[in-house]
């Protein structure tokens, strides 16, 4: 889905910009992927779908911690 219409970015070229470890900046990811913001409709939508990644990011040591939820 494209997310940024000035720059054409889609949700995926955000998600692996994040999980690339280009950036962590919402401010930057443009600049990761080749372009500058515009009019800026776009950074609430951005800034969401880093949370996302950088969350499930976070998320997935602390799940592989607890264990698994009934062991036998
Ligand atoms: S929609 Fe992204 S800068 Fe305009």
């Amino acid at each position: 889905m494209i997310v940024c219409s000035c720059n054409v970015l889609s949700d995926q070229d955000v998600r692996s910009a994040v999980e690339a470890g280009r950036t962590r900046s919402t401010s930057r990811v443009y600049g990761c992927l080749g372009c500058s913001a515009q009019c800026g409709r776009c950074a609430r939508t951005i800034q969401r779908i880093m949370d996302e990644v950088l969350g499930s990011a976070r998320a997935a040591p602390a799940i592989a911690a607890r264990g698994p939820r009934n062991p036998d």
